[in-house]
This record gives C-alpha cells, structure tokens and sequence, in this order.
C-alpha cells in the first residue's frame, strides 16, 4: 500500500513526495501527522543534508488543507488543525537540513503555506500559487498570515488574501515567492543539482546561518546581531571550520563531515 507521504533518501539528499494524488495531494490531519513524523525523523537523521519537498501526480503540489475533512468543524476542531498544520510548517522550516520546495503544480492554500516553510522554492512553469481561503469563507490557517507578507510584503499578501487569485509561476518570481522557474520536466534535475551543490558545503554553517535568518527576521537588529555573533562563535567550535579554511589555505577542496 503507497503512503500518503514517501520519503526516500540518496547520497545525503531526502525526496518528500506528497502522495495523495486523487485529492491533489490535499492535507488532511493524515498527511500532516506522516509529514511531521518523516520531518522530525530526517531532521534526527545526521546524513541527511538537503530535503526536497515535491507533490506526486501531474497538477498539484498541494492542492490546500482539506476542504471535506474541515467541512463540518467546529471552532474547537478548526484550531486543533491550524495547530497541528502550523507545528508541521514550523518543523519544515525550521529543521536542520536545508529545505528546497519543488512545486509541480497548484500550491494554493495550506499547499502555499508548505512551500512557504520551505527554506527556498523552485517552481515548474506549471505552478499556481494562491491563498483562496476567502472563496471558502476562511483564512489560511497553517500560517500564511505571517509567511506571505514576510516574503512578498504586505501590500500583495494582502491583495492576494482579499482576492483569492490564482498566481502564475513567472508572476510568483517577480513577486519573490519563488527563486527560480523551470520547465516541468527539469523541475526535480533542477532541484538535485542544488542539492548536490549545497552538499558540498557545510551543513553545520548551512544550518546555522539559516537558523540566524529565521530567528534574527522577528527580532530587532541589534539583538540579531547578537544572535548573529553568538552562531558565528558556535560554528568556530564545529569541525567543519578547520576543515574549510585549511583546504582553502592549502589549496584544495574540503572534505566536511
Ligand atoms: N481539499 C480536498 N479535496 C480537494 C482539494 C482540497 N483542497 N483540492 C482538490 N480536491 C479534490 C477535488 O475535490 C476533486 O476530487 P473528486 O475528483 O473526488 O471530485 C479532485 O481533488 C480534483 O480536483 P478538481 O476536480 O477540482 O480539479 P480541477 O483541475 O478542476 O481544479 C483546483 C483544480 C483549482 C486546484 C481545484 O481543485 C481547487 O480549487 N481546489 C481547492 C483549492 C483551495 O481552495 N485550497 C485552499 C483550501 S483551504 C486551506 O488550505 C485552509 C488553510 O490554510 C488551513
């Protein structure tokens, strides 16, 4: 029997692939309670460097939270969701390994909300980006709120909360959504090779300087600063920096762990 979500891990790179294709990969509390689950382990999991987040089937990466599993809740049971939605959001982006959100298809809702989390998105030129919860007489729930005014501003965050509109992939690009479009049938060779790229580097650094990013964006300046020069020490004990810079100064690659 195929999961709803598959994980498969190869040469420190982890493919998530959301696997529930009829319903266009939707999140029910299944899904999310599997996703967590995968997150959490591949975050234990020290060989795992790089995790790419992918949608199966032709047309969606995720389609949105569930509309038929939330049909009937009640506020009490809505909030349960949005916490459970919003801790497996806050697992993805703020795990150890780097992050890539491949988006396939239509990321609208709590399928934008995911790409969100990820640390970066590739998008095929297929993708459609949107917050449509309004059309159902919600808000997005598994944080959208925050995520899309933090990356496109709120103005448009807005604009796209109160219209519900679909964004096209070039469109998500111009609005810094997305950090790339390709053609869909290069998405996942698109998405390896950087990978394979950010595989080189030192995961220790990589993870740290996205843990400054993450935390440093909601505080103010001159506390992230502080926050900033206290990872920079942490690194200086890893391993991975006497490893760096005696290659560099030696003149050849690093090999780090
Ligand atoms: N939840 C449950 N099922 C969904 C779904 C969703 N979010 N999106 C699609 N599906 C199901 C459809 O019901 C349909 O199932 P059946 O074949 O059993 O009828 C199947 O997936 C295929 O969908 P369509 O026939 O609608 O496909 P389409 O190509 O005509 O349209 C679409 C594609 C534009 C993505 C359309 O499916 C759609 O608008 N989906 C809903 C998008 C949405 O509103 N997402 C936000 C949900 S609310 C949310 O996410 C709240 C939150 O933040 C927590």
């Amino acid at each position: 029997m195929s999961e709803c979500v598959n994980c498969t891990i190869e040469n420190h790179i982890a493919m998530i692939v959301l696997n529930r294709p009829k319903a266009l990969n939707a999140l029910n509390e299944e899904v999310l309670t599997v996703l967590y689950k995968k997150m959490e382990d591949l975050d234990k999991n020290e060989s795992v460097k790089v995790v790419i987040i992918t949608g199966s089937g032709e047309k969606a990466f995720v389609a949105g939270a569930d509309v038929a599993a939330m049909q009937s809740m009640n506020s009490e049971e809505a909030r349960a969701f949005s916490q459970l939605g919003q801790k497996t959001m806050d697992k993805v982006a703020n795990m150890r390994p780097f992050v890539i959100g491949a988006i396939n298809g239509y990321a609208l809702g709590g399928g934008c909300e995911l790409a969100m989390a990820c640390d970066m998105r590739v998008a095929s030129e297929k993708a459609r980006f949107g917050i449509p919860e309004v059309t159902l007489g919600v808000i997005p729930g598994f944080g959208g709120t925050q995520r899309l005014p933090r990356l496109v501003g709120m103005g448009i965050a807005k604009e796209l909360l109160a219209t519900g509109r679909q964004v096209k992939a070039e469109e998500a690009m111009q609005i810094g959504l997305v950090n790339k479009v390709v053609g869909p049938t290069e998405l996942l060779s698109y998405c390896l090779e950087l990978a394979e790229q950010m595989v080189k580097n030192s995961t220790c650094a990589i993870s740290y300087g996205k843990q400054a990013m993450n935390a440093g964006i909601e505080i103010n300046l001159e506390n992230a600063m502080k926050m900033e020069t206290g990872f920079f020490g942490a690194v200086f004990a890893n391993p991975d920096q006497k490893e760096g810079m005696t290659a560099f100064l030696e003149k050849r690659k690093p090999d780090f762990q």
